[in-house]
């Protein structure tokens, strides 16, 4: 045991190390935000230039964990297509640095049989390459009991080399798609997908090479800060667990984009000692003023908790959360109205039943510093070398109990303009691509 923290802390030293060397300072934060777009743009030319004249050290990180991975040979899908603009939101306020608003998906009927690929454990194989139609493909009726019961029952240790599951709760596309399959690229058997969308999308354009191919799971109508979104999370929860290979369940919108190369990534979320899940009680009326009083006595005001929406797990708390037959009832009945479940469910399960797992922070940056019920969005122009380097290592947090400026290994909400620029940064800044 004690062997294993020592190694654990000699790891996060180097890792440490690795990525201080590229972190800018504080500073760049504040003016940021602080200069107006035009004067972003013109910095956002220079740190491009600065970047494609200078030697990063960008693959550091995952070399630092002592991690070799074959470099990316497969082909990338074609962009694609410009996501349609977001509907307008009912207003809400919310604290500054919590990020839970996902905005509704469009009106759609239900759909019942959708052709999904069932989360079987896909086949470990050392070639890196999946071959089309790997993934098993079976059209199964949407039963939600029937999908919760079986994933309830699967077995809460991780069978064979552990999979990191990504599960992606989207309103319709996926923009970045192509970058997260140069993310993904060379490391199948190591990872996981899983796409819940608007019940109406056709899935069946999807390039045969990506990572997404196939990976739809039958999914309902998501309505914004309604319950319809926990029970989503739920069941992309359900599906990943009955691959026994996956060992962390990680939550990510379309918008949002990796910071990090995979082995990072892999290892920070395999080896850590905490889930990442964000938690803290909030007075007032945006925190405990959404406790309703009929979820006593399963639920006090005082266990009341609030956090961002984008959630780390391990395998035991999925199936925990999955397996809950006593809180997630409470708060379907009576997390109703200006409620905003997506925001408390999670945080105040963990905190009643769970208290110690959680790292109470998430991996997923967002900004909330311009107040109002949406974290903002970020467009092409406003992705710059330096912003980059800031999200990546201008943070300070706590890893497996030290000190790291490694904190987000996410960032959302990016629009779809924006890939471009992070297919050419990538490559340099980030180690992959
Ligand atoms: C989905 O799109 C494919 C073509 O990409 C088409 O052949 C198929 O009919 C569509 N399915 C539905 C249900 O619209
Ligand atoms: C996790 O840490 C252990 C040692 O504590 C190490 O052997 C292993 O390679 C690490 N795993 C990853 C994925 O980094």
């Amino acid at each position: 045991m004690s062997t294993k923290n020592q190694k654990q802390q000699q790891q996060h030293v180097a890792l440490q190390m690795a990525v201080a060397a590229m972190a800018t300072p504080c500073t760049i934060k504040l003016l940021l935000f602080a200069i107006p777009l035009a004067i972003g743009f013109a910095l956002g030319i220079v740190a491009t230039l600065s970047l494609v004249s200078s030697t990063t050290s960008s693959a550091l990180p995952g070399a630092a964990l002592g991690l070799f991975f074959p470099p990316p040979t497969a082909k990338l899908p074609s962009s694609s297509p410009v996501r349609a603009r977001q509907p307008s939101q009912p207003v809400l306020q919310v604290a500054p640095a919590v990020d839970a608003r996902s905005p509704p998906a469009p009106d759609a009927g239900i759909s019942t049989a959708y052709v999904h690929a069932a989360a079987v454990a896909v086949p470990e194989s050392s070639e890196g390459e999946r071959p089309a139609g790997a993934a098993s493909i079976k059209k199964e009726e949407d039963d939600d009991e029937e999908l919760i019961s079986r994933a309830a029952a699967a077995p809460r240790s991780v069978v064979g080399a552990p999979k990191v599951a990504f599960l992606f709760l989207a309103k319709w596309d996926l923009p970045m798609a192509p970058l997260w399959d140069k993310f993904f690229q060379g490391h199948r058997g190591l990872f996981s997908v899983y796409v819940h969308t608007n019940p109406a999308f056709n899935a069946s354009a999807t390039d045969q090479q990506s990572a997404f191919y196939g990976r739809h799971i039958p999914s309902k109508e998501v309505r914004w800060g309604h319950i319809s979104m926990v029970e989503a999370e739920r069941r992309l929860l359900a599906h990943a667990l009955l691959d026994h290979s996956n060992a962390r369940f990680l939550l990510l919108s379309e918008s949002h984009v990796p910071l990090f190369d995979f082995p990072t990534v892999y290892s920070y979320l395999v080896n850590s000692t905490k889930v990442f899940v964000e938690s803290y009680d909030e007075l007032g009326g945006t925190g405990r003023g959404r406790y309703k009083r009929g979820m006593a006595p399963a639920v006090a005001a005082w266990q009341w908790r609030k956090g961002s929406q984008w959630f780390e797990l391990d395998r035991a708390l999925a199936a925990a959360v999955v397996a809950d037959a006593v809180y997630f009832p409470v708060f379907r009945r009576h997390c109703t109205r200006n409620c905003y479940a997506d925001e408390h469910y999670l945080p105040t399960f963990l905190h009643i039943r769970h208290r110690e797992a959680a790292a109470k922070r998430s991996v997923t940056w967002v900004d909330w510093s311009h107040g109002g019920p949406h974290p903002s969005r970020f467009t092409r122009m406003e992705v710059t070398v330096d912003f980059l380097r800031w999200l990546r290592g201008g943070t300070t947090c706590e890893y497996n109990g030290r000190t790291t400026t490694v904190c987000f290994l996410f960032a959302r909400k990016f629009l779809p303009n924006s890939l471009t620029r992070f297919l050419r940064f990538a490559p340099k800044l980030m180690g992959f691509g």
